[in-house]
């Protein structure tokens, strides 16, 4: 999601930079960054970090900025929309272009705003089908203008119900059928597994924070099953095969009170939210109502997409926050490690490693790993080490005598924990991915216009950037190339800017092609690293970003450090999810918001004033509105796609 509130070249030659020579060092230090951006940078150099010695290959000849209202890849390759916003999961009802289906059919179609996803392929010839499979897709955020014929006039509880129901999670049935003109997927109707998970839908709570008074409600008086999962922006999968969905933004949703509590504050609940007007038709969304509820939002959601009757779980040991993500790997000895940034201004990096082992051989009891175990938040040093400090009642400060009563409230309030300790405070954490070879962990810092301004915190080593515009991506390895580690080596790999600003520091330090606000983050196999835009709709082709387009997905080779633009995505839109079959040779995107406006919430006379897309590149979709929508893109040779 767009930052609500405003919402090179580093690199890499062959080494990580030296401290010595490299034009990074020369821009930094005539940006007064030196001291602390350079120190790490050289730490972080080889031989301890020593890249893969297996570079993919980036075989794709790369697009241009684009300011075209259409979906653009690299030539040899093609595209296809599979489900877009409004398409029914199984053999539900078909969208129609003026928005008018009905709460209870919203409820049987793809919701808006489609997010992070993951392929799990079925099990073909006992082995894993590159042409059948399971997708689990996010829905993060609705646009109410868009949603409703006459959008949010004469707003109603029928209203309400559709937008609960165009929240939450699809999980849909998938195959490949090729045709005369090559590669064709499409969603599988009916689909046993088929099933969308909404606002509305009962979902268990597990882990510490279950039945504590603070997640108790009336209509929840043992605190451990709540109605709904909210903000579901980026997503994880875990070695056991289920897929973890990450509530962002829930506090929007809320009317809070006039003068909220401290907690109430730093969690961003406020009067009147963020306008979704569900509180006037539900309860259980307004504060003075019911004050716990929002307690119940905030956390990671577990779902088996192949048992399509069990309910998701809300894991709570790894934490409240506005997650993006929850990025999973191993520890040496087996233990599970999940990454999670908070995506907000000045918020943290979060690391969960579970107590127990996982063991492949009982898959499914694996659930509970996410029950037990510690959560950390991370400290980025000055000098290019790193440590990551545990969020444990009675440990670092986290006790009565500070205001913590027991570790559920250590993990409800997890950032207060965070502050507790003194962990740093980043430019807005979002996507995070490890390489599969080398356990490297990256993560895009989108951007903090407020870093350095007025009484904000200052840049610092792992955040340079006064009023940090364009983003940056740091990455960091484990101590011992262990997960499971508690301190490690950091360095930024890039910082993203306009090679043409007239601000050298504004110009970033990309070798390759330009871009900015790196959001989704995904390795894929061979380790070509895929980092997605999300330019907010307000600033789009205007002022500092005027000559970015719209926004795009870009592939990086983390050894040498280049970058190369892949895709170009329609206006207003941002790129959200990406996955592909086990084979390579489908990759899954998401084109999450197209036609979105500068204040978000669409004008519902014009729907089609900023964007036509899907409909107007793809004539068999049904239009009348933009449309999120979930891509495929193959190619013509049927190659390996980004080789
Ligand atoms: Fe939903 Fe932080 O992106
Ligand atoms: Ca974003
Ligand atoms: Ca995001």
């Amino acid at each position: 999601m767009a930052d609500k509130l405003t919402r090179n070249k580093n690199h890499c030659t062959d080494s990580y930079p030296s401290a010595t020579a490299s034009p990074t060092r020369r821009r930094l230090l005539q940006a007064g960054l030196g001291g602390t951006a350079l120190s790490s940078l050289s730490f972080f150099g080889r031989p301890a970090f020593a890249a893969p010695a297996n570079r993919p290959v980036i075989g794709f000849k790369a697009v241009s900025l684009s300011i075209e209202d259409r979906v653009r890849v690299p030539e040899g390759y093609v595209v296809q929309v599979l489900y877009a916003w409004g398409d029914p999961v199984s053999s539900g009802p078909a969208f129609k272009a003026d928005a008018s289906n009905s709460a209870a059919e919203q409820a049987e179609q793809a919701g808006m705003h489609h997010d992070g996803m993951h392929f799990f392929p079925l099990v073909e010839n006992g082995q894993p089908s590159s042409t059948r499979g399971l997708m689990c897709i996010n829905h993060e955020y609705t646009d109410d203008g868009l949603l409703h014929p006459g959008g949010m006039a004469e707003w109603s509880h029928a209203k309400t119900m559709k937008s609960q129901s165009a929240h939450g999670v699809s999980v849909i049935e998938v195959e490949r059928k090729d045709g005369e003109k090559g590669p064709r997927w499409q969603v599988v109707r009916p689909s046993t597994y088929a099933r969308r998970i909404t606002a509305r839908t009962p979902l268990r709570i597990t882990g510490p924070a279950a039945g504590a008074p603070a997640m108790r409600t009336k209509d929840d008086r043992r605190g451990n099953v709540v109605f709904g999962t909210l903000g579901n922006c980026a997503m994880g999968v875990t070695p056991w095969g289920t897929y973890l969905s990450c509530e962002e933004n829930f506090n929007g949703y809320f009317n809070g009170l006039e003068t909220p509590t401290p907690d109430q504050k730093r969690y961003g609940i406020r009067e009147k939210g963020a306008g979704y007007r569900w509180h006037e038709y539900d309860s259980r969304f307004d504060v003075a109502t019911e004050p716990n509820e929002a307690n119940r939002f905030g956390w990671v959601v577990e779902i088996d997409p192949r048992a399509p009757f069990k309910p998701p779980v809300k894991r709570t040991a790894l934490g409240r926050f506005k997650h993006e993500g929850a990025t999973v790997t191993q520890g040496k000895d087996g233990r599970v490690v999940v990454y999670m940034g908070d995506d907000e201004r000045f918020e943290y990096i979060y690391k969960f490693v579970s107590r127990e082992r996982f063991d492949a051989k009982s898959p499914s009891t694996a659930g509970s790993l996410l029950d037990e175990g510690t959560l950390y938040a991370a400290r980025f040093g000055d000098d290019g080490r790193g440590e990551w400090l545990a969020l444990e009642h009675g440990q670092n400060g986290l006790n009565e005598a500070n205001g913590f009563i027991d570790h559920a409230d250590v993990l409800i309030r997890a950032r207060q924990a965070a502050d507790r300790v003194g962990a740093t405070k980043m430019d807005r954490p979002e996507g995070i991915a490890v390489h599969p070879i080398s356990g490297e962990v990256y993560c895009a810092l989108t951007n903090n216009s407020a870093r350095g301004i007025g009484d904000a915190p200052a840049p610092d080593a792992a955040n340079p950037r006064r009023g940090n515009l364009f983003g940056h991506i740091i990455r960091w390895r484990e101590a011992g190339g262990d997960a499971s580690a508690s301190g490690f080596a950091w360095d930024v790999f890039a910082l993203c800017g306009d090679p043409q600003h007239a601000d050298a520091e504004k110009g970033g330090n990309i070798k390759g092609d330009a871009f900015s606000n790196p959001d989704g983050l995904w390795f894929d196999a061979e380790g070509r690293l895929w980092i997605q835009t999300d330019i907010a709709a307000s600033a789009l082709k205007q002022g500092d970003f005027a000559r970015f387009g719209n926004n795009q997905m870009l592939v990086a080779d983390v050894v040498s450090g280049g970058i190369r633009r892949f895709l170009t995505g329609p206006n207003g839109c941002e790129i959200t999810g990406i996955t592909t079959t086990p084979d390579a040779r489908s990759l899954f995107v998401n084109i999450q918001h197209p036609g979105e406006t500068a204040n978000e919430r669409s004008d519902p006379a014009k729907p089609t004033q900023v964007s036509s897309w899907p409909a107007n590149q793809f004539p068999e979709v049904t239009g009348g509105r933009p449309r999120s929508a979930t891509i495929v893109i193959s190619r013509v040779d049927g190659g390996v796609i980004g080789a």
